[in-house]
């Protein structure tokens, strides 16, 4: 009888790897939720020399936990080692805020990161590879990953539409706060947009929502006072409520999060909906071209495209416009410290 031939593995690279995320993050890709119940995966996990034995130990329960699916893992400190060849890489070591902080104010400790490993990316990985960004603050981190490719010598075969930075979790915290409001479940809500950057400026809309089970359009049951006094700051603050009622960063809900990114990306997005991304821009939305923001995105045979034809009403135009100017202050930090 003729067996089926074995695919390819897929290597991915998961930087931070003794970090909190990681620790939901490596399990779930281990076990297929990523790339399919049918793709070998190969781990290849970054860690800072300090936490590589930690790492180590997380590897050792990889290992314990005997998914069929895990090919390899590799554990290093050294970033030729963790990007050679990946397939797909999430960035997610870099400090997380502390109560009352910022995400911004983490820019001059976490930007630093991202030059040397956009530099890596671009020499040791596969130039299809698709990155995502989730350390903090994640626009602006993925935007140094973008100037860092973009400036590689003698050009890079990494495409800058490949690096994204997460505001999946924006977008799953705002899908759960609707299906609550308006008993549905999840499954059944469409076509929510989290605009702008992963900071408290982002904009989660609801004006094109439907349910997928009816194609009802379902803005006109949530009313302007519920938008915008409790959903809209419910949404954009609940990183930092997570951090005063939990005492540390969400964890398992980014990787989640995380998981969902990556998943989409590789296997497409559901008929008929689509996601938050923040990607860098093509001048969509009159967001300007390059600034790593957020849109509604479909993925199509693998590449993320932003959802065109939406009408913006003035409203919304503020509030993207405001997100928008968020941004453009934190890249004034960056060029500020020489990150870029
Ligand atoms: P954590 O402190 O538990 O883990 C971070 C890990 O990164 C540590 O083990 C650290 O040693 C490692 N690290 C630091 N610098 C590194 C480098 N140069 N290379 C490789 N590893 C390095 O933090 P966490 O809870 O896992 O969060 C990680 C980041 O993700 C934080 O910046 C946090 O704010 C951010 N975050 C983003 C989102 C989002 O939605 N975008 C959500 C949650 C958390
Ligand atoms: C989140 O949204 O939970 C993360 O960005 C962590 C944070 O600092 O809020």
């Amino acid at each position: 009888m003729a067996s089926t031939p074995a695919l390819a593995p897929v290597t991915v690279t998961v930087t931070g790897a003794a970090g909190q995320i990681a620790y939901s993050l490596l399990f779930r890709i281990a076990a297929g939720e990523v790339f399919g119940p049918t793709t070998p995966v190969n781990l290849r996990l970054l860690e800072i020399p300090n936490a590589v034995t930690a790492a180590e130990g997380v590897a050792l329960e990889l290992f314990d936990s005997a998914f069929p699916l895990l090919n390899d893992v590799e554990v290093t400190d050294g970033r030729a080692t963790a990007f050679a060849g990946a397939d797909a890489v999430f960035l997610v070591g870099a400090k997380p805020r502390g109560k009352g902080a910022e995400r911004a104010a983490l820019i001059a400790d976490n930007g630093k990161i991202f030059g040397p490993q956009g530099h890596a990316i671009s020499d040791y990985a596969s130039d299809d590879v698709r990155v995502l960004v989730v350390g903090n603050p994640a626009n602006t981190n993925a935007a140094i990953v973008v100037a860092a490719v973009e400036n590689e010598r003698g050009g890079s075969g990494v495409s800058a539409g490949h690096i994204t930075a997460m505001t999946r979790l924006d977008h799953n915290r705002a899908l759960a706060q609707v299906a609550a409001k308006l008993s549905l479940p999840i499954s059944r809500l469409q076509r929510l947009t989290v605009w702008g950057n992963h900071s408290t400026t982002q904009f989660p809309d609801v004006t094109e929502l439907r349910d997928a089970a009816t194609g009802e359009a379902l803005a006109a049951r949530l009313s302007e006072h519920w938008l915008t006094e409790e959903f809209i700051p419910r949404v954009a603050r609940r990183g930092s409520e997570i951090i005063s009622v939990r005492g540390s960063s969400s964890a398992a809900s980014a990787a989640s999060a995380a998981v969902d990114h990556m998943r989409d990306w590789f296997q497409g997005t559901r008929e008929g909906d689509w996601v938050s991304v923040a990607l860098p821009s093509d001048g969509s939305y009159g967001v300007p071209e390059g600034l790593v923001s957020s849109f509604p995105c479909r993925s199509v045979n693998g590449e993320w495209e932003i959802v065109q034809g939406l009408e913006i009403g003035d409203v919304q135009r503020a509030r993207i416009d405001a997100s928008v100017a968020d941004l453009q202050a934190e890249a004034a930090t960056v060029r500020a410290l020489g990150l870029v």
